[in-house]
């Protein structure tokens, strides 16, 4: 027995050192951490509980059969344990072993935490790091690779599935964290692409670096296949555990946090009344409406880098998590186009998903005009919007801070999509477009300084839609933290009825 207990020291010490001194001083000479020193910033203080540690592969081939190539953990390390008090399960790939590359096994182990966090509602963590499937498992670990994309689509909507990247993630790789709800990068140590610079470059003899095609500048400002990135390991995990403190553990409406809130949700926010300027052609920006109405200023924001014309994030009211919504003027004049359509859409489906409460800001003139946007399909894309807040049966609340013109009004989260409640403020223009714009339009050019002005007098107000009831009340903008948090509490006990049906769908 006592020969078993030296035994096992070993197996254990073995497995600590992963890929050996030389290759974790390889790991932090890039300025990375490796799989364990990640975890430990991830998880609360001595909460970590790993699962199997001492797995190893079965490949025999290329010499795997080898004892020096059957190093215990296999290449990724897995287990769960506390972020801020909460349960989150964890797999963290690690470089120093095989290029964190996923055999058959090391595919086995990410699927059992998968099925864990499922079971138990709580979040799963992966921290990507690998060369991609295993090349010496063949297609063993494509297989593997197909199980791990299973859990994923069977956890989606049921617990949050968090990415990290952090290193290379290339090939049938980047569907696992494609798939998973929010992705952060790492900037400079990690890319995402399905074919890397040297099958791009036999194929379309185009030269590009890893960066330039699948880099945390790419998909973050591009591609919004990213939600962020960060300048190295440390911030990008600090980030993640901020987030996990935001979202519920799982589907399971108990679990949306509430905190205990420090800011009056009564508070009154006089310099809302001077935040839209009164030329409607100057712009703001509305993360500084929602920076105001948000507990404690404290927004979190997802692809700030990614179709900035739509803002997405999370944030407390009265100390309960909610997800904003806002277009922003800053950018092609808040206008819907096909990226911020896409980002809205998944992030409104993903609040839904989660029971997070919905607040939007309105300050929309259209969807943007133009070939590029009618050939990329803004028709197909402008829909998955509309389709998801309509869908959407989580509390819905919205502010129409300006400009609310045209088919965009009714897709952010009209009264017409049974958003719950409604409220403009004084100075919003709710039309089907601009003053100008319509008085061309019906008066054919005839005396368009005048019938500019009539319109205006008469539609670019909020009147007529709160005669109508499309809108609940015209609210004085200082109001408006109050009037959101009051309805929060409100919406609380929101219970809707759904048909039943397979799925709906989507135009995708
Ligand atoms: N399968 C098995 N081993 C792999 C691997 C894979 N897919 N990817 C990397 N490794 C191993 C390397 O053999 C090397 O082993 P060593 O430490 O014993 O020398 C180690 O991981 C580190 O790889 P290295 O190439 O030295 O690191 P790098 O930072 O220079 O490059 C990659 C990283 C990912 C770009 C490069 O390893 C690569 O191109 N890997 C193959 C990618 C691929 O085609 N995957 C299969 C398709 S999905």
């Amino acid at each position: 027995k006592s020969q078993f207990r030296d035994a096992l020291a070993e197996h254990r010490e073995k497995a600590l050192k992963g890929g050996g001194e030389k290759r974790i001083a390889k790991q932090h000479a890039k300025g990375s951490l490796t799989a364990r020193e990640r975890l430990s910033l991830l998880f609360d203080h001595d909460t970590f509980q790993e699962l199997d540690q001492f797995k190893v592969h079965r490949t025999q081939e290329f010499g795997m059969d080898k004892e020096e190539n059957k190093i215990p953990g296999d290449g990724v390390v897995t287990g769960h344990g506390k972020v801020n008090g909460k349960t989150v399960f964890a797999f963290s790939q690690d470089f120093t072993v095989f290029g964190g590359s996923l055999s058959e096994t090391h595919a086995q182990k990410i699927c059992k935490v998968m099925e864990m966090a499922v079971r138990v509602g709580a979040p799963v963590i992966g921290l990507n790091d690998s060369g991609g499937a295993r090349i010496q498992d063949g297609i063993d670990s494509l297989a593997g690779y197909a199980d791990v994309f299973q859990r994923n689509v069977d956890a989606s909507g049921v617990v949050p599935q968090l990415s990290v990247i952090m290193g290379p993630c290339a090939g049938g790789a980047v569907y696992s964290p494609a798939m998973t709800d929010f992705i952060f990068m790492v900037e400079e140590t990690s890319y995402m692409f399905v074919t890397g610079p040297e099958v791009v470059k036999t194929v379309t003899n185009e030269v590009v670096t890893k960066e330039e095609l699948g880099g945390s500048s790419v998909h973050t400002v591009k591609s919004g296949v990213a939600h962020d990135c960060f300048p190295n390991d440390i911030m990008a995990i600090r980030a993640m555990r901020t987030l996990l403190d935001l979202l519920p553990s799982s589907n399971d409406a108990s679990t949306v946090p509430r905190k205990q809130s420090t800011d009056d949700p009564n508070r009154l926010v006089p310099s809302l009344e001077q935040m839209v300027p009164d030329d409607p052609n100057l712009a703001y920006d509305i993360k500084s409406v929602i920076g105001e109405v948000v507990d404690n200023k404290e927004f979190f924001e997802l692809m700030p880098n990614h179709a900035k014309n739509i803002v997405t994030g999370f944030a407390r009211m009265d100390g309960r998590t909610v997800g904003i919504v806002g277009n922003n003027p800053m950018t092609l004049a808040g206008c819907l186009d096909i990226a911020s359509s896409t980002k809205g859409a998944r992030f409104v489906r993903f609040c839904n998903a989660f029971n997070i409460p919905i607040v939007t800001f309105v300050d929309v003139p259209g969807f943007l005009p133009g070939t590029n946007q009618e050939h990329g399909g803004i028709i197909r894309n402008g829909a998955k919007l509309l389709f998801a807040y309509a869908e959407a049966t989580v509390p819905k609340i919205t502010v129409i801070t300006r400009k609310a013109y045209g088919g965009a009004y009714d897709v952010m989260a009209s009264k017409h999509l049974r958003s719950d409640t409604n409220y403009a403020w004084p100075g919003a223009e709710i039309a089907v477009m601009g003053a100008k714009g319509a008085a061309e339009i019906i008066f054919r050019g005839k005396d368009i300084e005048k019938n500019t002005q009539d319109y205006v007098k008469r539609f670019a107000n909020p009147m007529v839609a709160a005669q109508r009831g499309f809108i609940d009340d015209i609210i004085e903008p200082a109001t408006t933290r109050a009037v959101i948090c009051r309805d929060l509490e409100m919406l609380d006990t929101k219970k809707v009825d759904l048909i039943k049906r397979r799925n709906s769908n989507i135009p995708l």
